[in-house]
């Protein structure tokens, strides 16, 4: 394995964009080879044995590419079988988590709103993170399958049914302190959110955690690649899919 081989990023579609974003914002010289698997999304309405059927199959795809570390930039799919994964690979494989202990650490009593899939709010995974916080904090579960789809669809300039949207899923818990963006899909609805929420709630999610832990894991075994040009390459399994791909990267780079 060598400094220059690339990073393997791979989601249920288009919320990885998200976290190749924030890849490389903070990593600007990794190569970055993303896989969005479109023609199965979504992962949170699939059982366990089918998207961890996915994951293996994009990850032997990822790793015959060469990559040196695997990110899974989709919470549903880290939920069903990360551990699994990290048994059949010899890289690194990193996964998403609801960013819950950083809205807790805000302050004593939070009241949280943990938005995700309905299967990564009824996995163990789960569970077993809100056991440890739940005590002291109050957290409630908001799943929000249609922010998913709205992305997918390329819908995100329809101002109204996005507004409508947020709203609904706002107003089943109106009054926390903070909203976990527990699926890569809802980074892009950050700006929509801020403008009805203003800075009253804080908006919290795991992009820049896991990357940090990325550039932990490959500083540590001599892998960051320091010098090299970046490059992304975009890959779907549905076709055509890319051109969403590179366009909701270019979104992002906009509202920086
Ligand atoms: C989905 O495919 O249902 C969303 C996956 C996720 O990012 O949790």
């Amino acid at each position: 394995m060598q400094t220059k081989d690339p990073i393997g990023v791979f989601d249920s579609g288009m919320g990885g964009v998200t976290v190749v974003h924030t890849l490389h914002r903070l990593l600007p010289h990794e190569d970055i080879l993303f896989v969005g698997d479109s023609k199965y999304n979504p992962y949170g309405t699939k059982t366990k044995a089918e998207i961890t059927a996915r994951c293996i199959s994009i990850c032997d795809a990822l790793i015959q590419r060469g990559v040196k570390a695997i990110v899974i930039a989709c919470n549903t799919a880290t939920s069903a079988c990360v551990p699994l994964l990290r048994e059949r690979y010899d890289i690194d494989i990193i996964g998403m988590e609801p960013a819950l202990k950083p809205a807790c650490e805000a302050g004593p009593h939070q009241k949280i709103a943990v938005w995700a899939t309905n299967f990564t709010l009824k996995e163990k995974k789960f569970a077993d993170l809100m056991q440890r916080f739940e005590n002291e904090h109050t957290i409630y579960k908001e799943p929000c399958p249609d922010l998913v789809q709205l992305v997918e669809q390329d819908r995100l300039d329809q101002k109204d049914e996005i507004d409508t949207a947020l709203r609904a899923h706002i107003a089943y818990h109106p009054d926390v302190d903070s909203i976990v963006l527990g699926c890569t899909h809802y980074v892009f609805y950050r700006q929509a959110l801020t403008k009805i929420l203003g800075s009253r709630v804080r908006l919290i999610d795991g992009n820049e955690g896991t990357v940090l832990h990325v550039k932990d894991l490959l500083a540590q075994k001599n892998l960051l690649n320091l010098s090299g040009t970046g490059q992304i390459e975009w890959k779907d399994t549905l076709a055509g899919k890319e051109a969403l791909c590179r366009s909701l990267f270019e979104r992002l780079e906009e509202s920086k």
